[in-house]
């Protein structure tokens, strides 16, 4: 994996909301076919970081590429037609709407014509498959997230942002969403940049973990190595 080239490149990324910087001279590299956590205290700028890179959030200064294009200034949607697909904190499905209705949303802008379809997705969730002409109001907090999971996959991403995938889960269901994620990497060789406040399973899945700390990078290291230093674990992690 140490020979993949970078799918994403930051250069010296700063985001501020008014006078308020959020993140502060940021570089950080992706590999592709890997799955990068993003760790970090309520505050520490993983939110800005992922809305920054999917085009939502301007940056005031510095570099983003993917795929060695620069996307700074590129609209949201041509960001998705690129290959990055962002799945928001908070899951962002649309309740009005049924499951299959949400998932055709998601293909409406794709990277290309070929990849993810409708009925892959219901491969990866089955429970969608079965509540597919649902109104998304009426699934419970784990089909919400693997119907945002695949409403993002709908665009055929080759990157995919998440933010707090994990966020009111129980415990089985966040292994199975982290075990999703691991054979996106293996069985379609997708990237993932994964934000969670539960470090303890993302660090599970993760290739490398960065830590963020007030908006810069505090620790930016092999995810096993992280998980196995009991001082950075205890100091930045809490656990
Ligand atoms: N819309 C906003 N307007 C002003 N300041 C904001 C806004 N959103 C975030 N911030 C500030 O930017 C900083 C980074 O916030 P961000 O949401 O990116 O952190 P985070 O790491 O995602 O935190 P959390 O773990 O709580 O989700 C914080 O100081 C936050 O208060
Ligand atoms: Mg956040």
């Amino acid at each position: 994996m140490s020979a993949a080239k970078n799918i994403l490149e930051v250069e010296d990324l700063t985001v501020a909301y008014g006078a308020v910087r959020a993140l502060g001279g940021v570089t950080l590299a992706v590999p592709e076919g890997s799955v990068t956590a993003v760790l970090g205290a309520n505050g520490a700028g993983k939110t800005t970081l992922l809305r920054t890179l999917s085009g939502l959030l301007r940056p005031r200064d510095g570099r983003i590429a993917l795929d060695g294009r620069d996307i700074g200034r590129t609209s949201v949607e041509d960001i998705v037609r690129a290959g990055l697909a962002h799945v928001p904190e908070g899951r962002g499905v649309i309740v009005e709407l049924t499951v299959e209705e949400n998932l055709r949303l998601g293909g409406l802008i794709r990277r290309d014509a070929d990849g993810w379809a409708l009925g892959d997705v219901y491969d990866l969730f089955p429970p969608l498959r079965e509540r597919a002409r649902r109104q998304a109001t009426t699934l419970s907090g784990g089909e919400r997230q693997m119907l945002a999971i695949g409403r993002a996959l709908m665009s055929n991403p080759r990157l995919l942002l998440l933010d707090e995938p994990s966020l009111g889960l129980a415990p089985r269901l966040v292994a199975q969403i982290m075990a999703v994620l691991l054979r996106m990497r293996d069985d379609r060789g997708l990237t993932v940049l994964l934000v969670e406040q539960n470090a303890r399973s993302a660090l599970s899945i993760a290739d490398r973990a960065i830590v963020f700390n007030l908006g810069v990078i505090a620790i930016d290291k092999d995810a096993r190595l992280l998980a196995g230093d009991d001082r950075l674990r205890h100091a930045y992690l809490g656990f």
